[in-house]
């Protein structure tokens, strides 16, 4: 039987948009706050989408509300609906008492203003009277929601700084799930990006992206090719990325985000191994890695719940020690959340929960 996105470690990618989603609201929310005229490349979003379901999240401020037009348009699917609720009731599910279960989703429905004393009853309303993205702001952990609009907005500064610069231009996003910055970033003419990902992930993707491009045009002028492949199947992308003009003579710019914590620390290892034997001088790369409390939370799991936990293979509080050790050793930088949140001037300390996972970042460069 052919997967589709609803299963496997590929439905973790709309998860991850869901987040991307509310963090775009959020920004479009703070912008109208700020001054009651949008600047014009913000338009086509307001008119097709936060008009008519203008749903944020209020624990995202300006300092970290990021831009991702598309990320809606994956979680108005019907999947994306019975991936986040599938996803909490495992999560609930892990709470030993039914009791308890029921005390928390009391709990975290009466944070959003709603009444609900069961799983059943809170889901047949999320079914029955709300759309997708709705869902996802009543559901989704307020924790999470800034856990990845910081990341978010670290990475599209990295990568901006790579595209004003120029001298870069190829971009590669290894585990691309619904990364949609090779549509959403003002790539240059000339410029590449290669994403590689599951098929089944790709396909979910360009169904959606088919239609959500005729609604908010792309701003990239980068060529895009998607290879569908496992990346520890070096070889094969490798190979692709041969066929469709890398240049390993040329520095390349690396994105491995949320993809090394379903894999074991060997692949890791080996996988870095074959990115910086095709990385000339002046690559970089920035990898994101789950850091030590979220998985020592996955071992404690009784104790303190982990969505996603059974996929998790790997943890590191130092991502860059994965990097450094293959010859990206100049610049190297490793952000946790309290560095992501001092450096964005945001207040966390209200938001963050010991529900779900911390994130660090390992930044490093080619010399
Ligand atoms: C949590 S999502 C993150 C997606 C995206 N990078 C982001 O941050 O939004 C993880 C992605 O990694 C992909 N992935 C995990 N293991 C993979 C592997 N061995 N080969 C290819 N893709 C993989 C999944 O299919 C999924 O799309």
């Amino acid at each position: 039987m052919e997967e589709n996105i609803t299963a496997g470690v590929a439905r973790t990618s709309v998860l991850i948009a869901g987040g991307r989603a509310l963090a775009t609201n959020s920004f479009i929310n703070e912008q109208l706050k700020i001054s009651e005229k949008l600047d014009e490349s913000l338009i086509p979003y307001y008119e097709n989408v936060y008009k008519k379901e203008p749903f944020y999240s209020n624990v995202i401020t300006e300092k970290v509300a990021s831009f991702d037009p598309y990320a809606y348009f994956f979680c108005c699917t019907k999947e994306s609906t019975e991936i986040l609720l599938d996803q909490t009731e495992e999560f609930l599910n892990m709470i030993p008492t039914k009791f308890a279960r029921n005390k928390l989703v009391k709990y975290l429905f009466s944070k959003k203003g709603l009444e609900f004393s069961t799983i059943e009853e809170s889901r047949k309303y999320c079914i029955e009277q709300c759309t997708s993205i709705q869902t996802f702001s009543i559901v989704y952990m307020d924790s999470l929601t800034i856990r990845i609009a910081l990341r978010n907005i670290l990475i599209d500064d990295f990568f901006m700084k790579n595209i004003k610069d120029t001298s870069t231009q190829q971009y590669v996003i290894l585990g691309a799930g619904l990364d949609t910055r090779a549509l959403r970033m003002p790539f240059a003419e000339g410029s590449t990006v290669w994403e590689v990902d599951f098929q089944q992930t790709f396909q979910f993707k360009e169904m959606v992206l088919n239609k959500a491009v005729k609604v908010i045009p792309p701003i990239s002028k980068a060529k895009l090719h998607r290879v569908a492949s496992n990346v520890l199947e070096t070889k094969q992308w490798i190979s692709s990325f041969g066929e469709t003009g890398f240049d390993k003579t040329k520095p390349t710019v690396w994105l491995l985000e949320g993809l090394v914590m379903y894999l074991t620390d060997e692949e890791i290892a080996m996988l870095c191994q074959e990115i910086s034997m095709i990385s000339a001088s002046g690559s970089s790369i920035v990898i994101q890695t789950l850091g030590k409390q979220g998985f020592m939370s996955k071992i404690m799991s009784s104790l303190v719940p982990t969505p996603l936990r059974d996929e998790f293979k790997s943890a590191s509080d130092k991502p860059c020690n994965y990097i450094s050790k293959c010859g990206f050793t100049n610049n190297i930088e490793n952000l946790t959340e309290n560095d992501l949140c001092k450096r964005y001037h945001f207040d966390f300390a209200r938001s963050f929960t010991s529900m779900d996972c911390d994130s660090v970042i390992g930044v490093g460069f080619k010399p």
